[in-house]
């Protein structure tokens, strides 16, 4: 590696730490390489979160953590499943759950709340998955 490499390497590694910082997360998605931003926003938490009581997400739909930047499924009654609401595309927050569907208001791609899968583009990536359980009634993730 050149130090013109270096230098580049390590501007991008201290922007992408600041970045993730702002958003609270790790630094773990700051590995080189990639040349898409796609997928660099993994939604790895430093520790769990309670994101409130489980019962405020419904069966059969899910329900936005805006201030935790996580989406929240629950295809089955006490079957949770958790993301990262923060868009594969270009990072913005995912701001609407329509159904069993998340929306980014950015340029409206669409995401299956219950796996994180594409729905619609212009996003390719699916939402980070992210672990999820029931402790006494609330949600923890992370
Ligand atoms: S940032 Fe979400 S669709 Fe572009």
């Amino acid at each position: 590696m050149t130090t013109s490499e270096e230098s580049t390497a390590t501007r991008r590694t201290v922007l992408c730490r600041a970045a993730l910082a702002a958003l609270g997360l790790t630094a773990a998605a700051c590995g080189g390489g990639g040349a898409s931003d796609e997928g660099s926003s993994a939604p790895t938490t430093d520790k769990p979160v309670e994101l409130g009581d489980a019962e405020a997400v419904p069966v059969g739909g899910a329900k936005l953590y805006a201030d935790k930047k996580m989406l929240v499924a629950q295809p089955k009654k006490g079957d949770f499943k958790a993301f990262s609401a923060v868009c594969t595309h270009q990072g913005a927050l995912l701001d609407q759950v329509e159904g069993e569907v998340a929306v980014c208001p950015r340029h409206g791609s669409r995401f299956q709340a219950d796996t994180g899968e594409v729905a619609k583009g212009p996003a390719t990536k699916a939402l980070p998955s992210v672990p999820v359980k029931v402790q006494k009634g609330k949600l923890i993730a992370g």
